[in-house]
């Protein structure tokens, strides 16, 4: 068994702290001479101030033009002050208040044409994400912002789901989900909605690598219950342990079971993290068996909820056409119908503003955080988990009491019986936050050995 990941990922940076803007330069220097971004720039506010307000002029407006006939209008002005002098510079808030309905998909095919310019802000905005973060060719993929991780991962089984029955003619309880029990629990919800079983596989206690007898065992107990699809959801960072899968184990037992499969890549939590770490970046479209990827600006880029990005290879989404959808321009291939346009913006300025480089550093400095976080733990004893590409640390239940828990702000794995507990080391989760909980640590720990001695 590989220890790796272990209490072992980390040396004592400590000494190291002061010397981070020496190495800071030299290290990004080498990493981002590798990074061509080919859609994804860094913008002034300016820049970015251009881009929205022109593009709002370009959406319908309910003062000037005669529209009668949607059921839509800017906010309620006796509530949202739209005559407030910020307004006008605050890109943001003007796309909130014209409140544009992004309803449908508009990376392929015609879109309703009242809101065409915020549309083309988020057509690049799909492009930026699976081109410059997770290496799709140009053009090569169809995509939305969805209300959140859950609704992606929702909308990739739903498509595969009826993939499989209009092109091999499967009956539903032939297809499975198929992932680790560290997968999220959205896996479950789309099992239960879409009417498809699912096979959570077992995984090492210490590793959170899958456990390979168990993924044999549950493959052929399914294939002997008449399954003979699956929709393989790797995860790029688990909710709980930051913990990432290797694809190769599934991919070679399904085929060795001759299953028919699709694989979907849950990067809801580590979209915006671990591609931009050093590790081995397998879970992208780079990977000819990656069809689709979900990834939440909504937590580590930051943006307002509602920002889950669903991104898929084309000639897929089209499995999920409502054709009943008629009184929308254009065709329906999502989930959710109407949502906010002022989403997408606010994603697209927060990638602008920073840029690929800038977003490059943000993870240096949180991994170089992390590591420091883990060394402290590894003097003071306490057992933990970490992936070396991740900024979770998720700690032994047994280390931690709930008082601490409590005044820390950690989330345990299970509210009833605590076995883990969780530390996400966000941009605001400095060295000095981190501090106190340590000393608590040792305290405790103190205390401990006192009492058993
Ligand atoms: C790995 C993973 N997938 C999916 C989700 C669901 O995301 P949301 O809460 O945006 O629906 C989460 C949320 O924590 C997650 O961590």
């Amino acid at each position: 068994m590989d220890d790796r990941h272990h209490r072992s990922s980390s040396q004592n940076l400590k000494t190291d702290i002061p010397q981070f803007s020496l190495h800071l330069s030299a290290v990004l220097l080498v990493k981002t001479t590798s990074m061509k971004a080919r859609i994804w720039k860094k913008r002034s506010l300016e820049e970015m101030k251009a881009r929205v307000f022109s593009a709002l002029e370009q959406n319908v407006n309910y003062h000037e033009s005669s529209i009668l006939g949607v059921p839509a209008s800017y906010l309620d002005d006796k509530v949202f002050n739209q005559d407030a002098s910020f307004v006008k510079d605050a890109p943001w808030i003007s796309t909130l208040i014209q409140n544009p309905n992004h309803i449908g998909c508009h990376t392929l095919g015609k879109s309703e044409s009242f809101f065409k310019g915020t549309q083309e802000i988020e057509k690049e905005l799909i492009e930026m994400c699976a081109v410059d973060i997770l290496g799709a060719e140009v053009g090569t993929c169809d995509g939305y912002v969805a209300s959140g991780g859950t609704e992606a991962n929702m909308q990739a089984i739903w498509v595969y789901r009826n993939y499989f029955i209009a092109e091999f003619g499967a009956r539903k309880d032939e297809i499975m989900i198929l992932c680790t029990e560290d997968s999220h629990y959205s896996m479950n919800k789309a099992s239960n909605i879409l009417g498809v079983n699912i096979l959570k596989v077992k995984v090492d206690e210490k590793t959170r690598e899958v456990n390979q007898s168990d993924l044999t065992e549950g493959l052929h107990e399914a294939k002997q219950n008449g399954k003979k699809y699956a929709i393989l959801v790797g995860n790029m960072m688990t909710t709980m342990f930051g913990s990432v899968d290797d694809l190769s184990p599934f991919l070679s037992e399904l085929k060795s079971f001759d299953f028919k499969y699709k694989v979907h890549i849950d990067g809801a939590y580590g979209g915006f993290y671990h591609p931009f770490t050093e590790g081995d970046k397998q879970l992208n479209f780079s990977h000819p068996e990656v069809s689709s990827v979900t990834l939440d600006a909504h937590k580590m880029a930051r943006a307002p909820y509602g920002t889950g990005i669903f991104l898929m290879r084309k000639g897929l989404i089209q499995y999920a056409n409502t054709q009943e959808a008629s009184y929308v321009e254009g065709e329906d291939y999502t989930l959710i119908g109407s949502r906010s346009g002022a989403n997408a913006v606010a994603v697209w300025m927060i990638l602008s503003q920073t840029g690929p480089y800038g977003w490059q550093e943000k993870v240096f400095i949180l991994q170089k955080r992390t590591a420091w976080f883990c060394a402290e733990l590894d003097t003071l004893g306490v057992d933990y988990f970490r992936h070396p590409d991740s900024n979770i640390v998720t700690i032994d239940a047994h280390f931690v009491n709930q008082e601490l828990a409590k005044k820390y702000g950690l989330v345990p794995d299970n509210h009833h019986s605590p076995r883990w507990f969780k530390v996400v080391i966000m941009e605001h989760v400095t060295l000095e936050r981190l501090e106190p909980l340590l000393e608590d640590l040792k305290s405790t720990l103190r205390v401990e050995e006192a009492l058993e001695s």
